[in-house]
């Protein structure tokens, strides 16, 4: 149980800026090896079973279980805290407003951000996206404009950028990739040009696993003076991110992929362009002065956050990232590079199996396809066996496109998973083999 006290050493605490990660060092997660059996208790959905099979959860790429940190922050939320924030003066709006920014220093420091004023809390990546793409996108682009993609974009990464191209008469460009699922990085550099006003790109690709070159696309976008959008949705959960040592313009992330709730997410963005950006939507909170004639608005970050957010949400996703951080980022990507070298080898061999996207840099994703077998038909097979996987497009229907395929089967690691899950994955797709042979 979560107490007052404990909460406040770490989500609750006003001004604290310290890292303090908060009530899980009973977990005692501070091996130099990650304990994985404790690991997995920490998490009770674990403990499911599936059509008389234990649970082997491979669909983390679509969204993470939560650890009973965050579901104890939920709980306690609404059981002790629970007000509207920035409005009252009573003690339960202090404790909610206080708990609420305290989980935005979360993030700034999970982020390594330079000010906590360049932290918004948004829906989650899909709505950090649009937010940029209608506030900086519209006040930027003119007919013949460009934005700079990449061909293995999630749709929330193309769709946002079409819409406002189509407003704005601008045109929406795209970077190759290989038959591997790399970035041609000759190509990304040579479509960076006068009339390119933003270049949007993944860190990693979620129906390949493809990890970008990110470092030398932002240095080859700001060459020519384009910021830089990162959607960091696949990737935050998988390794360090550092947006002052990327350099980027701005970071989009989810909570609920990376071990906190489904509705809140990040966006990051570089003060200077933050403060310059007409607000995206307008309400309550967004505001310092209103009149019928003229509203003046609120200072940065609470000039995008119009409306009441999602409270709980930013401060259970305070908990998933001190939880993360507790266990160790580094940890984290070494055991889940482990894993996907050990998944890799295992299912790249079995009969009729093809994977999908074998770039040399990848992280969390094994997308593959059987011969004479639709992705959909293995996933319900595989389910049968009590093994979750991801089946379809992934919302990135141009990669699949570009593979000549409709669809992949793709499964997608976390923290809390270990070569005993990807061995009941490759019996459950032996099974599969069998029954369509
Ligand atoms: N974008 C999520 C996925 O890749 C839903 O599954």
């Amino acid at each position: 149980m979560i107490t007052l006290d404990q909460t406040r050493t770490s989500s609750v605490q006003p001004g604290n800026d310290a890292a303090s990660p908060s009530g899980f060092d009973r977990a005692g997660h501070d091996s130099a090896v990650l304990d994985l059996a404790a690991i997995r208790s920490d998490f009770p959905i674990l403990a499911e079973r599936v059509h008389g099979h234990p649970l082997v959860y491979l669909d983390n790429a679509a969204t993470t279980q939560k650890p009973r940190a965050v579901l104890d922050s939920i709980a306690y939320y609404y059981a002790h805290v629970n007000a509207n924030i920035h409005r009252g003066v009573h003690a339960l709006s202090e404790r909610a407003t206080e708990a609420h920014e305290a989980a935005r220093k979360t993030v700034r420091r999970f982020l390594n951000a330079a000010d906590t004023r360049e932290i918004v809390f948004v829906r989650g990546a899909t709505e950090a996206i649009n937010l940029v793409a209608q506030s900086y996108g519209r006040a930027h682009l003119g007919p013949g404009d460009e934005v700079l993609i990449t061909a293995m974009e999630h749709h929330s990464n193309i769709v946002p950028w079409q819409i406002v191209c189509e407003e704005k008469g601008a045109r929406l460009r795209v970077a190759p990739i290989d038959d591997r699922g790399e970035l041609i990085l000759d190509e990304f550099a040579r479509l960076i040009g006068p009339r390119t006003k933003l270049v949007a790109v993944t860190q990693l690709s979620n129906a390949l696993g493809t990890v970008t070159p990110l470092r030398q696309m932002i240095d080859l976008a700001h060459r020519q003076g384009v910021p830089v959008l990162v959607d960091g949705a696949q990737a935050a959960p998988h390794f360090a991110v550092d947006v002052q040592a990327l350099d980027c313009d701005f970071y989009a992330f989810s909570g609920h992929k990376l071990y906190g709730p489904t509705g809140i997410g990040v966006l990051y963005g570089k003060r200077a362009l933050l403060e310059a950006m007409p607000p995206w939507q307008g309400g309550g909170d967004m505001i310092s002065m209103v009149t019928f004639e003229k509203t003046l608005y609120n200072e940065l970050p609470y000039k995008f956050e119009a409306g009441t957010p999602d409270i709980c949400g930013a401060i259970a996703l305070g908990a998933a990232l001190d939880y993360v951080t507790k266990l160790g980022m580094e940890k984290i990507a070494a055991h889940e590079r482990d894993l996907l070298t050990y998944a890799t080898e295992k299912v790249g061999v079995l009969q009729g199996v093809q994977l999908v996207g074998t770039a040399r840099e990848r992280a969390g994703v094994l997308s593959f396809v059987m011969d004479n077998v639709h992705p959909h038909d293995l996933g319900t097979i595989l389910d049968r066996e009590g093994v979750a996987i991801r089946a379809g497009h992934h919302c990135a229907q141009p990669v699949m496109d570009r593979f000549q395929i409709t669809a992949t089967a793709r499964a997608s690691l976390a923290v809390y998973n270990t070569r005993e899950d990807v061995d009941a994955l490759v019996a459950a797709i032996r099974k599969a083999h069998e029954v369509f042979q």
